[in-house]
């Protein structure tokens, strides 16, 4: 085999490796850590993992070697849940936000979710696109090299389709792999306030059909919330997706303990996302069912809310994934390396927990864990090299880039913190 690529000189080494299943309790602390290791790559997969010289015997004509210093290296991060396509947007609520008025009681009064909607329905594709694009630049030099991006400003076909169609043609020109998930249960739009109803019979009937057949999107997801989609609701619109074909999510608990968590057991979503309110009996559900609790600890800190309990799930053996629900409303912010500081800062979550949550377990909950989200032989090059001589200092010195490197399908992508692709 040809190799095309080593990276050697690698001081500490985090392969998130044997995840056929996604990480629970104490194996989501338990990592093995290689020290003077070495990569070896062919044709954008991993070909051998091993530590001291033995790369040497590798080295073909046309092998480049990569000297990475005694550095810190991860597999690639994954953020599996961001509204990454939407026009727009909204420090006009900053001093609202400042001043206290609840984020339902914003979206109620017409603006929030809805003024995204808005602005996302004006924009061109291409004003949609270069934005995206400048922000995927943004998460791939802060070591993320494969995004969830979903719908949920259209809220009609014709724009869902169009944010749905931005992200598949990103995904053929950016170096980030992208996974596509539809929300447009994410408000009700303002043409159907007085009938609710109406707008959740058009997305069974009409929208969610013609997405799929369309190929659009893998996920559907629903933001279940009082006073935006109840629990029946939720139930009627994501068993509607299962029987289509759809994998499930769903945005459940974030404000109100309305039962979220639960509905995500009884459906076997594949992960149910927020939780900062979730009961324990809809914890113990998910730990039943095998929902991987997705936690936005980014949108805790801007909303100013309490947090998830992160070790109470941990406790319950329900699987941790962390990632930054990039969004013009309660997580403006594409950097997920802040999220996971704040995976420990306020989480409580110990390092190697949160690398966990943002690589292999990331990679279950978009349904990836076959291709990404460890570094193993012929999975994909997804490779992060951090300015960082261990875990806990990457934790520690907070809201700074500590990327050096990021190599994406075995291409060096970004460099001394900047894309070069
Ligand atoms: O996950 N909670 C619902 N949806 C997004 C926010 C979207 C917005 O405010 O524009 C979220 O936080
Ligand atoms: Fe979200």
């Amino acid at each position: 085999m040809k190799i095309d690529l080593i990276i050697k000189n690698i001081g500490k080494l985090v392969t998130m490796e044997n995840s056929f299943f996604p990480r629970i309790g104490n194996q989501m602390n338990e990592l093995t850590i290689l020290e003077n290791a070495y990569i070896a790559v062919a044709q954008g997969k991993i070909f051998q993992v091993g530590v001291g010289d033995e790369y040497k015997k590798l080295i073909g004509e046309n092998t480049k070697v990569d000297d990475v210093g005694g550095k810190l290296v991860t597999p690639g991060l994954i953020d599996s849940h961001t509204h990454l396509v939407h026009g727009g947007s909204r420090e006009n609520e900053f001093s609202k936000k400042l001043n206290g008025v609840p984020y339902i009681q914003i979206l109620q009064e017409g603006g929030g979710i809805l003024s995204t909607v808005n602005a996302t329905k004006k924009a061109t594709f291409d004003e949609l696109y270069n934005k995206a694009k400048k922000s995927l630049d943004r998460m791939v030099e802060f070591g993320v090299t494969t995004v969830e991006s979903k719908s949920g400003y259209g809220l009609d076909l014709e724009t869902e389709i169009k944010q749905l169609e931005v992200a598949h043609k990103l995904n053929e020109d950016h170096p980030i792999d992208l996974v596509h998930t539809f929300l447009g249960a994410h408000a009700v739009p303002v043409e159907y306030k007085n009938n609710p109803k109406a707008y959740i019979e058009l997305l069974v009937k009409e929208i969610m059909p013609k997405i799929k057949e369309m190929n659009l999107a893998e996920f559907c997801d629903v933001f279940c919330e009082e006073g935006v989609f109840s629990v029946e609701e939720s139930e009627y619109i994501l068993k509607n997706a299962k029987d289509m074909g759809y994998k499930l999510k769903i945005h459940a608990d974030e404000i109100a303990p309305i039962g979220g968590a639960e509905l995500a057991a009884k459906l076997g979503c594949i992960s149910a996302d927020h939780l900062m309110a979730a009961s324990d009996k809809g914890l113990e559900d998910m730990a039943g069912g095998n929902v991987i609790a997705n936690i936005l600890p980014g949108t805790s800190f801007n909303l100013n809310k309490p947090s998830a309990n992160a070790r109470k799930m941990i406790d319950l053996n329900v699987a941790l994934s962390l990632s930054s629900d990039y969004n013009p409303g309660s997580c403006p912010s594409e950097n997920l390396q802040f999220v996971m500081q704040l995976g420990c800062l306020n989480l409580k979550m110990t390092p190697n927990e949160v690398l966990t949550a943002v690589t292999i377990n990331a990679a279950h909950c978009i349904d990836r864990a076959r291709e990404i989200g460890s570094i193993e032989v012929g999975k994909k090059a997804d490779i992060a090299v951090f300015d960082a001589p261990n875990m806990e200092y990457l934790m520690y010195h907070f809201g700074i880039n500590h990327i050096d490197k990021v190599y994406k399908d075995g291409v060096l992508v970004v460099n001394n913190k900047h894309v070069v692709y």
